[in-house]
């Protein structure tokens, strides 16, 4: 016994966690509570009704019969008229009136009141208010509302008459019984369709929620273009779609990223160990002179630079993306940095006669930030500059700080970016002009290492381009003074 209770508690709790369950329940309750009070008004409003029409229609009878005892206490035929004759017509009477005097003995009575009436169930009411009425059952089972009031009798009153009224109030009793029969029904009605109404209407509503839940369930790596079709769904739901989406969309771009990256990477480090091996292949044919192996060695040196400078760059990637990097902040002068930046990259300037400026218009500025990393980020800058402007352009490093961040640009008179190609400078392994990019000794993963930087330093870097006019980077990065 106590099992099956528990089992069945069990049930309902793992029903109750169901959200269309819930709201079917929710919906239920509200639309039971209102049925219910709607048509709980409904029949007091009708009770209340019935109830005061009977009232008035005694108080009617009793003032009629008061006011004829009172004003022409000698016209007997008026009286009878209104209690006898009136209804003597009639088989069935609505009401009943009955006329004692002071000792109690019958005056009038209307026809066929005591066949209909238990008349000593009357008695002993005198002088009440006829809105006290009250109700007694009579012979043949029909209700009746009761009320006995005291008629004076004459001008001046000579003496006191009893009037007693009994009204019949079966046929309203009936109507309030079928009113109630018809509430019971549309209620017990309620109860049985209102569930299933809620449980569908909610199974609808929550069924976009059951497709988004599918369509996640089907995603993985290798399927990333599902999307949700959010057509038709409420509003609060095709947000939700919507928002899936999106995220759907940056995961799909970046999965295609990280395989370009895996690619490219493969890419990268083949060319180099395949050049090593065939120059090394070709040398050992036959017999070389000093002079030959010399030169096989010397490029062979060259690729293997190549190649450590890439497997550098991209270790460096590697350790700033781990979230346990961490910067060694310390107060620079950034007029000193560039200025050892522009030292740094004079010779190469000069060779390719590009004029290289560097200028802190103002005071000098103070930041903490990670002093190698900064020059390794304007280091890329400015050789990419280099490399992209011909003879007769400039480069300019500037520096700024407003409030809160520091400004540091490198722009160039140079070649400039195609527009198409500018959203992507910044991915790893991109490059405009590829077999360019790697002949000058590009990894093509420079701009990248300075994006990681920026980021390192909790900045962010803009660049902004145009073909034949030159290439503007600017980083900006939150100035904090130790
Ligand atoms: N200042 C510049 N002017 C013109 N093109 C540039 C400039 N800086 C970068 N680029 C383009 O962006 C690409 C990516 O730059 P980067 O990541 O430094 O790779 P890499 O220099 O090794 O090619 C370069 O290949 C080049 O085409
Ligand atoms: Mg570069």
């Amino acid at each position: 016994m106590l099992w099956k209770l528990t089992d069945r508690l069990r049930l309902l709790s793992r029903y109750w966690e169901s959200l269309a369950f819930r709201l079917a329940a929710a919906y239920t309750l509200a639309g039971l509570a209102f049925i219910f009070l709607t048509t709980a008004s409904l029949y007091l409003v009708l009770l209340r009704q019935l109830e005061k029409s009977t009232n008035m229609f005694i108080a009617d009878k009793l003032n009629v019969v008061r006011t004829l005892l009172r004003d022409r206490p000698t016209d007997s035929d008026a009286l009878r008229e209104e209690i006898e004759l009136e209804t003597s017509a009639r088989e069935y009477q609505r009401f009943y009136i009955r006329l004692l005097n002071e000792q109690r003995k019958v005056i009038l009575t209307t026809p066929g009141m005591p066949e209909q009436l238990n008349l000593a169930q009357l008695a002993g009411n005198e002088g009440r208010h006829p809105k006290s009425a009250f109700e007694i059952v009579g012979k043949h089972g029909h209700a009746f509302r009761v009320a006995t009031a005291v008629a004076p009798v004459g001008v001046p009153a000579a003496s006191k008459d009893i009037i007693q009224i009994a009204v019949d109030v079966s046929q309203e009793k009936e109507l309030l019984a079928r009113s109630r029969l018809w509430f019971s029904a549309i209620l017990a009605a309620a109860c049985a369709f209102l569930p299933l109404i809620g449980y569908r209407i909610a199974r609808q509503g929550i069924r976009p929620v059951e497709e988004i839940a599918s369509t996640a369930r089907r995603i993985s790596s290798s399927n990333l273009r599902e999307r949700i079709r959010a057509e038709g769904y409420p509003f609060e739901l095709a947000s939700l779609a919507g928002t899936f989406n999106k995220m759907l969309d940056g995961l799909e771009e970046s999965f295609e990223r990280i395989s370009r990256f895996s690619a490219d990477i493969a890419h990268d480090l083949r060319t180099p160990v395949n050049n090593i091996r065939g120059e090394a292949e070709v040398a050992l044919a036959r017999a070389r002179t000093v002079e030959e192996y010399r030169d096989v060695l010397g490029s062979c040196l060259e690729e293997a630079v190549r190649l450590s400078n890439l497997i550098g760059d991209l270790l460096f990637l590697a350790r700033a993306e781990s979230p346990l990097s961490l910067l060694h902040r310390e107060r620079t002068d950034i007029t000193q940095l560039l200025t050892r930046v522009r030292e740094y990259y004079e010779a190469s300037a000069a060779d390719a006669g590009v004029s290289l400026i560097a200028a802190c218009p103002g005071e000098p500025i103070i930041a903490a930030i990670d002093q190698s990393l900064l020059q390794r980020a304007l280091s890329n800058l400015v050789s990419n500059a280099v490399a992209h402007t011909s003879s007769g352009g400039s480069i300019f490093m500037t520096a700024k700080t407003d409030f809160s961040n520091l400004h540091i640009e490198v722009s160039d008179t140079g070649a400039g970016i195609p527009a198409d190609a500018l959203p992507r400078v910044f991915d790893r392994f991109f490059r405009v002009d590829s077999s360019r990019s790697r002949a000058l000794g590009g990894t093509g993963l420079g701009l990248a290492i300075v994006q990681s930087i920026t980021l390192l330093h909790g900045g962010n870097v803009q660049i902004s381009s145009k073909r034949g006019e030159g290439t503007r980077v600017t980083l900006s990065l939150p100035v904090s003074l130790p």
